[in-house]
């Protein structure tokens, strides 16, 4: 098994520090990145007050068992619900291992580990494919033509995917006019369309050899401009693409054509995000009631899909406002983006609006979508499943055996 994952070592001694050396090597963990920090169980506290948490956190403690439980019910304040801890200390103490497993860490290894332990110990975590970790899947559509969606869900995506963000794959589902190569200079390997035009052979390892990394941490799955002969597309075929790219990142951003069909509208209901852009007149008003209406009653249980207002002031005297959408749509815009030269310019120049123009008004804007589409969890709010209540729980029974 290949696993793609998002790894990070917090060590004490330098022992681990070379296991996850170790580990790195390791054919399996070919596609996964390892990141290794220092100060263990405590440096990951420190870290990850400010910095996304990885799918898979290991972190040392040499210290008894008081300080590994108050330093955990710390961490669990700064992780991410999800996150996959695997705990190397110096008690080798099976009730120990049994308490900590049953409030929700990963494993816990028995200090000093080797290469090969640490690594089984993280592939048992991800043995059950439906365990492995699902990527968020961000969509965007346009609720006319040229309205600025693909626009939008490239410049969000490339925000994601920034320093202390995550891996990010955007694929771009307007098979036969997309912009997602152009706007990021690149050149497709192969379309999406002709992967799907032949579901049974689309496969990881496929999908790994047509990705374009754009980035450091941003994948691409182009389609360039060409009308090709594809069957009609599938909905089967979308959801096995979605299902594998999710697997391959946490973070994946669809961006769809300005159409309607049957595989356009599973993918708006099962996106964790949905994102409406529409310009301020009223051909997008009425579009984007219709799309909003037509989501409510099927997204269950997610978000409801937002609207983004976007080339807005352009027209000042003509244009729909903000508060005319709230009104018919009873839904505030999360976004009004103003219409702006540097988007064309950025375009041509074949980059994103916060590269090109690092310091420009809208680059703040862009990144308020980007978190409000994936919101980084730190700070107290975002307890983790494996956490402080549990653990405080855990402690509360403790208590009397540590005096
Ligand atoms: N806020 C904006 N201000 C000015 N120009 C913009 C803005 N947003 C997008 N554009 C420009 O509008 C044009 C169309 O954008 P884009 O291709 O993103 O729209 P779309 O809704 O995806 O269109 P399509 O229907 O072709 O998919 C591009 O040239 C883009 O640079
Ligand atoms: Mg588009």
């Amino acid at each position: 098994m290949i696993l793609r994952l998002t790894i990070a070592g917090f060590p004490v001694r330098p022992e681990l520090a070379q296991t996850l050396e170790g580990v790195r090597r390791d054919s399996r963990f070919s596609r996964s990145r390892i990141e290794i920090g220092d100060g263990g169980l405590a440096g990951a506290i420190e870290h990850y007050r400010a910095n996304a948490t990885p799918q898979v956190l290991i972190v040392e403690e040499v210290g008894d068992e008081t300080v590994l439980q108050s330093r955990l019910a710390q961490l669990s304040e700064v992780c991410v619900a999800g996150t996959q801890v695997v705990v190397v200390g110096r008690m080798n103490d099976i009730a120990t291992y049994r308490r900590l497993l049953s409030l929700g860490i990963g494993d816990y290894l028995v200090g000093p580990v080797t290469p090969a332990q640490l690594a089984a110990s993280i592939e048992t975590l991800f043995a059950d494919p439906s365990a492995a970790p699902k990527g968020r899947l961000i969509a965007f559509i346009g609720t006319r033509g040229g309205v600025g969606s693909s626009t939008l869900a490239h410049n969000t995506a490339w925000m994601l995917s920034r320093p202390a963000g995550e891996e990010v794959i955007v694929v771009d589902l307007d098979l036969a006019f997309g912009t997602l190569g152009l706007a990021f200079n690149v050149e497709a390997r192969q379309t999406v369309g002709e992967l799907l035009s032949e579901p049974e052979r689309i496969d990881a390892q496929l999908i790994d050899r047509v990705l374009v990394r754009a980035e450091d941490q941003l994948q691409l799955l182009p389609s360039p401009g060409m009308t090709g002969t594809w069957p009609p597309v599938d909905v089967e075929a979308v959801d096995k693409l979605l299902e594998l790219l999710r697997r391959m990142a946490p973070l994946v951003v669809v961006d769809l054509p300005h159409l309607w069909a049957p595989w356009i509208a599973h993918v708006l209901e099962m996106a964790e995000e949905a994102v409406i852009v529409s310009s301020p007149d009223l051909p997008g008003l009425r579009d984007a009631k219709a799309l909003l209406d037509t989501l409510a009653s099927r997204r269950n249980g997610k978000e409801p899909a937002r609207l983004v207002i976007n080339k807005a002031d352009l027209f000042r005297k003509t244009q729909l406002s903000a508060k005319d959408f709230e009104e018919a749509l009873k839904q505030k815009p999360a976004l009004k983006i103003p219409f702006d030269p540097i988007f064309a310019e950025a375009l041509n120049e074949g980059q994103m609006v916060g590269k090109t123009a690092r310091t420009h008004k809208l680059v703040d804007q862009l990144a308020a979508l980007a978190q409000l589409l994936a919101p980084r969890h730190h700070g107290p709010t975002a307890r983790s499943e494996w956490s402080l209540d549990r653990l405080a729980g855990w402690l509360k029974r403790l208590k009397p055996a540590v005096r």
